[in-house]
């Protein structure tokens, strides 16, 4: 396939959650989107009829980001077929909790492979194709435990916390080529990742949130679709949060 392109975005781990949310809010702001998934196969089809009856190109490409070849082949496939990237949204993450006298060693290195190495592994293979453009958004869905710390999250906020240090050396070392790098960090949203989550923990994650609601998918997706715009072109190496006036 070779197609002829408006504005491109990829998104990593699109096939459900935050990552699918943000693939149809870039898809209605008018981008031609590339969704990368990893197991979800089975919701990627209805997704792609979802961003086509929007009027947009789509292409889905199978990829674990935590693997440096697999994560090139993401990027490779939206530049041939797309011929341009404008847009880079590093969404995929997974958790695997445990306080820390109790985690695996694995359990460590896996959620650092997937949230933290997979987001190096997608800006070290798409710098390149925006370096040569000279213009490019970067978004990495970092959290607000990347800031806080989180008891039975030391793997996962360390991974986020490295997105946060990975946003901030990659927009200070990409800006001058018209390249900006921020992060998002949401709070509690809803979705597969917080389902599994104790009716205590959700108890007492709310009493937290001044809002006094959990965050939705859209809540993200809107200020990904705004640090993907025009509008956001003055900001760079910055992380917002979307937490509900969580953290503060
Ligand atoms: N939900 C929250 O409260 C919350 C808060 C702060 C930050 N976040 C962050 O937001 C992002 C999305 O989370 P979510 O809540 O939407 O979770 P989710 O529903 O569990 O979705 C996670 C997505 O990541 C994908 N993924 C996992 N490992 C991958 C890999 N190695 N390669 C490619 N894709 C992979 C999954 O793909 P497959 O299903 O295909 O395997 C899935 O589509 C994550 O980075 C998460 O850490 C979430």
């Amino acid at each position: 396939m070779d197609i002829a392109s408006k504005n491109v975005a990829i998104i990593t781990g699109a096939a459900k959650g935050i990552g699918r949310a943000i693939a149809l809010r870039l898809a209605e702001d008018g981008f031609d989107i590339a969704i990368n998934y990893r197991s979800s196969s089975a919701n990627v089809k209805e997704l792609m009829d979802e961003i086509e009856n929007k009027g947009c190109k789509v292409i889905a490409v199978q990829g674990d980001v935590s693997i440096f070849e697999e994560a090139k082949n993401i990027i490779k496939r939206a530049v041939e077929v797309f011929k341009r990237v404008d847009v880079l949204v590093n969404n995929a993450g997974i958790t695997r909790d445990g306080l820390l006298l109790r985690m695996k060693e694995n359990d460590f290195d896996k959620v650092i492979e997937v949230n933290l190495k997979g987001t190096f592994n997608c800006i070290r293979h798409v710098s390149p194709v925006m370096l040569k453009q000279r213009s490019g958004k970067i978004i990495n869905i970092s959290s607000v435990v990347g800031i806080t710390g989180n008891a039975g999250q030391v793997n996962y906020s360390a991974a986020k916390a490295g997105i946060i240090g990975i946003t901030k050396s990659t927009a200070r070392e990409l800006a001058s080529r018209g390249i900006n790098v921020n992060a998002v960090a949401p709070g509690f949203i809803k979705t597969d990742m917080t389902n599994s989550l104790s009716e205590k923990i959700r108890e007492n994650t709310l009493r937290t949130i001044p809002l006094k609601r959990f965050g939705t998918v859209y809540d993200v997706a809107n200020v990904v679709s705004f640090l993907a715009s025009s509008d956001s072109d003055y900001i760079t190496g910055q992380v917002i949060n979307i937490d509900g006036g969580m953290v503060m």
